[in-house]
């Protein structure tokens, strides 16, 4: 069996600098896929950066990391996803969605494994998973469609532009609301 190429594990406030070096990674690489410019990003000082990281490291939230374990490339960062739990929602919201693009694809298995963690957390949590994705993100769209996403009809304007729209979707975590049993955060693949 070929050993994995890559760990998934939570980031803590210790991460802040490899967290920092992903966000304006992804920022530079899909800008509408987020609610921050680089320039905003890039100005953020250590401190800021660690307030950032502290804040999904805590029990309200979560983000995890891929980080490559093999190879000259081991250490480096190739994806990342978190989920917050906002006031009032029946369940978690995913957020800050990235995997390198040489890491994309259901092959390497990178955005799977991602998104198994999250979906895994966001169970313990609530019955649903949200996001909002915008709506010139094609493949994104494609990922959460394969993964068991539905739109839910709500659409609100990019924050960043608002003459473009971000697009709500959701999935349900229980086995009952997914249309029969299966292992948590097992996904629909
Ligand atoms: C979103 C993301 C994590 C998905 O991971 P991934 O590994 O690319 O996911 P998959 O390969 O399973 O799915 C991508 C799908 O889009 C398709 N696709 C890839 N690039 C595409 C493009 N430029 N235009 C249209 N479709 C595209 C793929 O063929 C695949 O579709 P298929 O399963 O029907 O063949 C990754 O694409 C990414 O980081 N994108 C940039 C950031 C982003 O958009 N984040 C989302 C924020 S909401």
């Amino acid at each position: 069996m070929t050993a994995a190429l890559f760990e998934v594990r939570r980031t803590t406030e210790q991460d802040w600098a490899e967290i920092r070096a992903l966000r304006l990674e992804m920022l530079a690489d899909t800008p509408h896929a987020y609610l921050e410019t680089v320039a905003d990003a890039a100005a953020r000082d250590e401190s800021g950066w660690r307030r950032r990281a502290a804040r999904t490291a805590g029990p309200g939230a979560i983000s995890l990391a891929a980080i490559l374990t093999d190879g000259a490339e081991a250490g480096r960062w190739v994806g990342t996803m978190a989920a917050i739990l906002p006031v009032g929602a029946a369940g978690a919201r995913l957020v800050g969605v990235y995997v390198s693009p040489g890491w994309r694809g259901a092959t390497s298995g990178v955005s799977d494994a991602l998104l198994d963690g999250i979906e895994e957390w966001a169970g313990l949590h609530g019955d649903v998973l949200t996001l909002e994705v915008h709506q010139d993100s094609t493949a994104a769209r494609r990922f959460y469609k394969r993964r068991g996403f539905e739109e839910t009809g709500a659409v609100q304007p990019y924050p960043l532009n608002p003459k473009q729209l971000e697009l709500e979707m959701a999935k349900p975590l229980r086995a009952e609301q997914a249309g029969g049993p299966r292992l948590l955060g097992g996904g629909s693949r």
